[in-house]
């Protein structure tokens, strides 16, 4: 080799060497174009977050990047606005010069020796540029305080009795400074709905621990919590004019030495204030995190009759109990939207969910009520009656100013374009999927066969905790999830609005164990809804994905060990 061959190789490994490690850097999910740079810009405590005066949201994005650099270096580093151009070593957030294209949760970031600068249309895009930052920082970057019982700092109060109930307490100390690579990364997700399901009507969580959990989606750019307040078991919101839901509150549930008592086995109490509620909201919101509130009906109500019997069908002149509601009764339409008119004062979120799946309309063809209904309104079925209430909450919730989502039933029943199906049925609803698209319906993709959490990671049932059913929902099979059917691509994509994980809480014990159900899979599952498909292949996700898992150690995130059943081919 001659002199200046070795000389231009030598200067050649010296970038590359500078570069991020020489590889791509590891993000989940992958974005759409990484530049690598030369040289890295350091984060120490001296460093300023700064963001454009003027918007509450965007100082929510830069705060909550300040709040996670304070964490990992141990000092406070607060956020602040400015309108100057930025000091050098600072990192600034801005809508200044940021191209439009990029859509309400795009950015472009740009890591300089000097400095960064996250440029987003929209808040939410500075946000999502700050977590990106995070991920080219090392693993220290996502350090929080040990958590323990969905409390952080909390006292860990009983034995964890399997290994997927021990949380992973992060043991990484704060750092000195995170050396961050020069890179420049534009960035969009490919859909707006990115959401998991969590479920307290069968198992309750805390409010702490539901906010943990959206911290943690947080990070992977998942912006649409689902919870299933409501099933046959329990009733978990306080509803004011209904105190006969939440009977837990009668027993003085607040009792400070029941609560002491509470263990994330046994929770001392299984309902919500509204204020807790508003303050998990809040929390939400300044994570960029929709919650999207799920009240079943008319079916998985038995909880729901508990507290309003007279919502029950009428057989015989006997008012019956059952899991579902009448939708013969005018009373259950008023009792219902009177419900929902508090739960929207709680509820910001454009979307709610009324569930209306998996109804048995067990009483409706005998009951009185129902008869005279369907008479009324020509309705010749108990499928079209399911359709007429399905349609009259929706048509209720547009007075409001929002919309009805519903899983694939609605779809079956006949509901209206301006409500939106959530697939869960894989293969079985594909017809009414396809219908619906035909008539202009929104949807979101929620398949079994790719989107169920509950059901285990793995085929080796003996290393597993119990999930539910037979089924195997492997990390691979996750990450398979294509969310657009061939006939929707082709013909009006706009419908489909995302994806979303459901975690149902039958077979939940502990906070720990579903974060263990909830990650990696939630990790295959942010790529799915944000990541473009041509760049997605699965050995790329798990390369990236050993890295991560670094990050959900020092991030206090429980999570599923892959084995070899998840190599790459
Ligand atoms: C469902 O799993 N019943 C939506
Ligand atoms: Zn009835």
């Amino acid at each position: 080799m001659n002199k200046t061959l070795k000389a231009v190789l030598f200067v050649a490994l010296i970038a590359q060497a500078a570069r991020v490690g020489g590889a791509t850097p590891a993000i989940i999910p992958k974005p759409t174009k990484i530049t690598a740079g030369d040289g890295a810009f350091q984060i120490t405590p001296k460093t300023k977050v700064l963001y454009t005066a003027g918007d509450s949201m965007l100082a929510d994005a830069a705060g909550y990047l300040a709040g996670r650099l304070s964490l990992a270096l141990g000092e406070k580093i607060t956020a602040a606005p400015s309108n100057s151009a930025p000091a050098s070593g600072a990192i600034l957030l801005t809508a200044t010069q940021a191209d439009a294209k990029l859509g309400p949760e795009g950015y472009s970031l740009t890591v300089a020796r000097n400095g960064v600068i996250i440029r987003a249309p929209k808040p939410a895009g500075a946000f999502y540029g700050g977590i990106t930052l995070l991920q080219l920082a090392p693993p220290a970057a996502f350090r929080a305080p040990a958590m323990v019982e969905g409390v952080l700092g909390g006292k860990q109060t009983v034995k964890p009795p399997r290994p997927c109930d021990e949380p992973n307490i992060p043991t990484a100390r704060p750092v000195s400074s995170l050396t961050v690579p020069c890179v420049t990364i534009v960035d969009k997700p490919r859909f707006q709905w990115r959401g998991l399901l969590i479920d307290p009507a069968r198992h309750f969580w805390t409010i702490d621990e539901l906010k943990q959990y959206v911290d943690y989606m947080a990070l992977h750019k998942l912006n649409s919590l689902q919870i299933h307040l409501t099933d046959h078991q329990n009733w978990c919101p306080e509803i004011l004019k209904r105190p006969a839901l939440t009977p837990d509150k009668k027993r003085n549930a607040d009792d400070p030495e029941r609560l002491a008592k509470q263990t994330y086995h046994k929770p001392a109490r299984r309902y919500y204030t509204q204020k807790e509620l508003k303050s998990l909201v809040a929390f939400a919101t300044k994570r960029f995190v929709n919650i999207v509130p799920e009240f079943e009906m008319p079916g998985h109500s038995a909880a729901f009759l508990r507290g309003c019997p007279e919502c029950g069908c009428t057989v015989e002149g006997k008012l019956m109990r059952g899991g579902e509601v009448c939708p013969g009764k005018e009373k259950t339409y008023k009792i219902l939207q009177g419900m929902l008119d508090e739960m929207l004062e709680v509820f910001p979120s454009k979307y709610i969910h009324i569930g209306a799946d998996e109804c048995s309309k067990r009483y409706w063809r005998k009951c009185a009520d129902c008869k005279k209904r369907m008479e009324a309104e020509g309705i010749k079925d108990v499928t079209q009656l399911h359709g007429y209430f399905v349609g009259r909450m929706s048509k209720y919730l547009q007075t409001k100013s929002r919309t009805l989502v519903g899983w694939d039933e609605i779809l079956e029943s006949g509901a209206k374009a301006g409500a939106v199906g959530m697939y869960w049925r894989s293969g079985r609803a594909d017809k009414h999927v396809e219908m619906a698209s035909k008539n202009g319906q929104y949807l979101v993709m929620s398949p079994t066969a790719h989107c169920y959490f509950d059901y285990v990671q793995s085929p080796d049932r003996k290393s597993e905790p119990q999930g539910f059913g037979r089924s195997v929902i492997t990390l691979r099979r996750t990450y398979e999830l294509e969310p657009m059917p061939d006939y929707i691509k082709q013909t009006n994509p706009k419908l489909v609005l995302g994806v979303q994980a459901n975690l149902w809480g039958e077979r939940m014990k502990s906070f720990p164990h579903i974060l263990y159900m909830t990650y990696p899979r939630a990790c295959a599952l942010s790529e799915a809804g944000w990541s473009a498909p041509e760049g997605r292949s699965y050995a790329g996700f798990h390369a990236r994905l050993l890295k991560h898992l670094k990050r959900l150690d020092a991030a206090g995130v429980n999570y599923r060990q892959p084995t070899d059943i998840d190599k790459p081919k």
